[in-house]
């Protein structure tokens, strides 16, 4: 009997492992990190989301990511972010594990303790030297209560105001993983127990690149035991010839389809 019938007749355990990407995104008006629409003036992400692109240009850096919060923040989640909440409500176990650093996810409905946001939160701001940290949804770079967050004087007349730690006086930065950076270390482990607690029946990879090793690696893992191994991505990746299933849809076109399927 294969694990659906199983379920079907409630004598099964189902643990889902889903891994998303920029695509998923996409069709929220966000645009991805390797697309075309990714250039901010003229200025490759890739660049721009690292730690000596702060050190050279902090303003430039923040300038981008504060366009970008704001851009979230107008955003809607897609189907392919409710197709997903939907399947974490169904699901025996289920594990998010989302490269990107927006909320769409967490909007769509899926509860904080079933999310991993492996490169961070982008409406985080924390300091650039010290543990300080905080969380606010605004489009500046804005002060925690009590307005404990010292700022730099204004260069120019349209220029925010950089942010300093109260603590250290560092610059404050995004709350981000930038390329070169550690993976923060508790949400690694949130993974690696999920992944130690056994295979997956399912594991679905959408909407990235599967450039960094350690999504393949996690992709791979969980899907050890024979698992659905399903890949929803326009394009093909570094993992499209492990899957036993390829989308080559849109995530807000397929998602829906395969969790009706999943769940039903
Ligand atoms: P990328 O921008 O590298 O890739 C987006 C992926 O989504 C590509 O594989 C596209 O083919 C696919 N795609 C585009 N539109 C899609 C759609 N509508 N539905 C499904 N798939 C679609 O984004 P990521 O792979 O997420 O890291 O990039 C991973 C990380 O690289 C980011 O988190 C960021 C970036 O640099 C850091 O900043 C450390």
């Amino acid at each position: 009997m294969n694990w659906k019938s199983a379920l079907f007749l409630n004598l099964y355990f189902v643990r889902v492992l889903v891994l998303t990407g920029a695509g998923v995104s996409a069709e929220s008006g966000i645009p991805t990190f390797r697309g075309k629409d990714g250039y901010w003036r003229n200025l490759d992400p890739t660049k721009l989301a690292a730690p000596e692109a702060f050190a050279r240009d902090p303003q430039l850096v923040w300038d981008w990511y504060l366009e970008r919060r704001q851009r979230i923040r107008h955003a809607q989640p897609n189907a392919a972010h409710e197709a997903i909440a939907r399947l974490a409500h169904h699901a025996d176990e289920f594990l998010l594990v989302t490269q990107n650093v927006d909320d769409l996810h967490a909007r769509a409905g899926i509860p904080a303790e079933k999310m991993v946001q492996i490169h961070g939160d982008i409406f985080v701001t924390r300091c650039s030297s010290c543990d300080f940290w905080y969380l606010g949804r605004g489009g500046l770079p804005e002060p925690p209560g009590g307005g404990r967050l010292r700022s730099i004087a204004p260069t120019f007349d349209d220029h925010v105001d950089l942010p300093r730690c109260p603590d250290c006086n560092a610059l404050m930065r995004p709350g981000v993983v930038w390329f070169g950076e550690q993976l923060p270390w508790n949400e690694v482990q949130r993974v690696e127990n999920f992944l130690d607690r056994g295979a997956c029946d399912v594991v679905i990879v959408a909407g990235t690149t599967a450039t960094f090793g350690y999504i393949v690696d996690w992709a791979l893992r969980a899907s050890r035991n024979g698992a659905d191994l399903i890949e929803v991505n326009p394009e093909e990746t570094p993992l499209s010839r492990f899957a036993t299933r390829l989308l080559r849809e849109p995530a807000a076109i397929a998602l829906p389809r395969i969790v009706h399927e999943l769940i039903t």
